[in-house]
């Protein structure tokens, strides 16, 4: 059986050249580039000459006018103004940090409980002046969950503050809070569930460590050069003190109820500071935790951790790089209803011991869910069930309890796997076996 489940995650798709068009003060921090081209009337072709604009990302100045616009246009913030001394926010990547957040642990969650219906609220650590994870939560995150932002700089609290009086409808979702040094996660109503955590932590530990990377990194791009050190410098061992520090304060609070499911999460700019993290995750007797790479120019990651059992463990990401062939699937519709149909034989042959369900994402017609208690995407297992008779029934099998993510996006299949079965962590997920799943009941 085929269900829907209501659930909305609100993606912008951000065109800068559509953005160049509607916004022509843009076209001066355009690269100019001549380009022939034929034009041809009855008679003559004449070569034209005419000029593409590419944008010039390598000017600050130029970086801090298209995020201001690409905020105003797609998130629907009219009245939006960045400090030019201030860090200048990536969209995308951020956009991505969220995104993660919310299809991965948030997502899943809600298609095996929609009937959850608390308060509920997502904190981010040192918002910055430019208020920017607040309001890309606001439009991705799953209904209109309340956003608590902190900061500690008067400067950047002030300016962000501005983007919310000046801005009414984020007033009514986003919260601003002045933070401490001794206390970074702030305290919150004990109606409000807490959903999860985001950080962007201050990277550096020293001013000289600060002045070495950034100059470094500046050296072709002059115009970058930084800008107010002090929301980037963390005297208290950069990143990883303050992480760790977030760690340390998530222990006290994991015993209250409105944290007791809530994400503990960060970006981390450093590989190996993962590691360490998790490490200390695993020092201090957290057991739950979550990684994953969020990939642009430069990668950065996301480390998280939480106290309560997440329903499911994410066993194995399989990356859209490694994705199955898309010309088997053609659309989802004829994916779920061969799979519907396939999955109702083997259920018939295993005397009704497989059990499966297919749920889809009412607003997110692309994507759907899978949740089986048999690996059938292993073909032993499939010829097991369909041959039926003694051998079935001597193998400990339908025991497990598995979520099976399907995503689809342009010619891309996206598959993630998550199980709740620790025993079973060796077990491989390769796209492989997911193909020739889905070639089974294309065949059948
Ligand atoms: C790397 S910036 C991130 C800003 C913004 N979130 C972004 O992603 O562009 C780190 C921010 O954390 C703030 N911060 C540092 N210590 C803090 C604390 N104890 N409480 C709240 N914010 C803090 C800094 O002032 C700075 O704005």
């Amino acid at each position: 059986m085929i269900e829907f489940c209501s659930y909305k995650l609100d993606v912008p798709h951000i065109s800068v050249k559509h953005l160049i068009k509607k916004y022509p003060s843009l076209q001066g921090n355009c690269i100019k580039t001549p380009v022939r081209r034929h034009q041809e009337n009855d008679r003559h072709i004449r070569l034209q000459l005419e000029y593409e604009y590419t944008y010039d990302y390598t000017k600050s100045k130029n970086q801090y006018d298209i995020t201001e616009i690409i905020v105003k246009e797609y998130f629907n913030v009219d009245n939006y103004q960045l400090l030019r001394d201030r860090l200048c926010p990536r969209i995308n990547n951020r956009m991505a940090y969220i995104l993660i957040l919310e299809s991965l642990l948030i997502e899943p969650d809600r298609i095996l409980n929609p009937q959850q219906d608390e308060k509920e609220c997502i904190i981010d650590i040192g918002t910055g002046s430019s208020l920017i994870y607040p309001i890309i939560a606001n439009k991705l995150s799953y209904k209109n969950s309340l956003i608590i932002g902190t900061e500690i700089n008067e400067v950047s609290l002030n300016n962000a503050s501005t983007i919310l009086n000046n801005n009414f409808h984020l007033k009514q979702n986003i919260s601003l809070i002045r933070g401490s040094k001794d206390k970074l996660i702030p305290s919150v109503d004990s109606d409000i569930k807490v959903k999860y955590l985001i950080c962007n932590p201050p990277f550096y530990s020293s001013k000289e460590e600060l002045l070495s990377k950034e100059s470094s990194k500046s050296i072709n791009k002059p115009n970058e050069l930084i800008i107010n050190e002090d929301e980037l410098l963390y005297e208290d061992n950069g990143e990883l003190g303050f992480v760790k520090k977030l760690i340390d304060e998530s222990i006290d609070l994991s015993t209250q109820y409105k944290f007791k499911r809530c994400w503990f999460t960060s970006q981390v700019g450093i590989h190996k500071h993962v590691e360490e993290l998790n490490s200390y995750l695993d020092q201090k007797g957290i057991p739950y935790k979550f990684n994953e790479t969020i990939k642009f120019n430069t990668s950065r990651w996301i480390v998280g951790w939480r106290f309560e059992p997440f329903i499911f463990r994410i066993q194995k990401y399989i990356s859209p790089l490694i994705l199955c062939d898309n010309k088997i699937i053609k659309k989802l519709d004829h994916l779920l209803l061969n799979l519907d149909e396939y999955f109702s034989k083997l259920r018939k042959k295993s005397h009704d011991r497989f059990e499966y369900r297919i749920s889809r994402v009412y607003h997110n017609k692309n994507i759907c869910y899978i949740r089986t208690n048999e690996y059938v995407w292993l073909r032993r297992i499939r010829r097991l069930i369909e041959r039926g008779g003694e051998e079935l029934e001597k193998q400990n099998l339908f025991n497990k309890d598995v979520l099976i993510r399907v995503y689809l996006f342009n010619d891309k299949v996206d598959i993630n796997v998550l199980t709740t079965d620790i025993a079973d962590k060796d077990v491989t997920i390769h796209s492989n076996s997911m193909n020739s799943l889905f070639k089974s009941f294309d065949e059948n």
